[in-house]
C-alpha cells in the first residue's frame, strides 16, 4: 500500500471498507476494547516476528506479501483457523513453534483486520477459529 497522509487515507479506508463489507456478520468498524488490545499485541508480534520477511506493510520481502488480491481471495473463503494453523506450525519460517498459542491468535487477528476478512465478533479466541465466513 502506498503511505498517504493519514487525512486522506481514512475516508478512503472508509469507502473502501463500505465496498467490501455489506454482509451482516462483518464486524463493526469501532472494535470492542478486547478486540483493540489483541490487534495491538497482534501488530507487535507482527513487527517483532514476521516483518523483516514478510515487510513493514505485508507487501513481502523475501517471504510472499501478506496482502494483496491473491492473499485476500484465498483466504476470504476459509474460516479463520486456516490462516491461524498454518501460522501456528509453520511460522516464523526459522523459528517455528516459538510463538505462544495467544501470539499466534494475536498475529492472526491482525492479519484478518489488515486484509479486511471476515472474521467473527470480538476478540479471536480459540472457540471462533471456526467462524464460517458468509458465501460471497
Ligand atoms: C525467516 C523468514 C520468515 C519469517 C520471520 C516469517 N515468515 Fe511467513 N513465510 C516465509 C516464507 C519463506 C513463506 C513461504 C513458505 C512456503 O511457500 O512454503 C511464508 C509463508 C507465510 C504464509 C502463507 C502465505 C500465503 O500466501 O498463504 C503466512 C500466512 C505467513 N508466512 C505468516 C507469517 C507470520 C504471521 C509470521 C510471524 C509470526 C511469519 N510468517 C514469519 C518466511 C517467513
Amino acid at each position: 500500500m502506498r503511505r498517504a497522509p493519514a487525512l486522506l487515507l481514512l475516508p478512503l479506508l472508509a469507502s473502501l471498507s463500505a465496498v467490501a463489507t455489506g454482509t451482516p456478520t462483518t464486524p463493526p468498524a469501532v472494535p470492542t476494547p478486547a478486540q483493540a488490545e489483541q490487534l495491538q499485541r497482534g501488530e507487535t508480534t507482527y513487527v517483532l516476528a514476521c516483518a523483516i520477511c514478510h515487510g513493514d506493510r505485508l507487501e513481502g520481502v523475501s517471504a510472499p506479501e501478506l496482502g494483496g488480491a491473491a492473499f485476500r481471495a484465498l483466504y476470504r473463503t476459509l474460516p479463520p483457523r486456516a490462516l491461524h494453523d498454518l501460522i501456528r506450525d509453520t511460522m516464523p519460517y526459522d523459528r517455528r513453534g516459538t510463538l505462544s498459542a495467544q501470539e499466534v491468535l494475536d498475529v492472526t487477528a491482525y492479519l484478518l483486520r489488515e486484509n479486511d476478512l471476515p472474521r467473527p465478533e470480538g476478540a479471536l479466541g480459540a472457540e471462533t477459529l471456526d467462524h464460517v465466513p458468509p458465501t460471497p
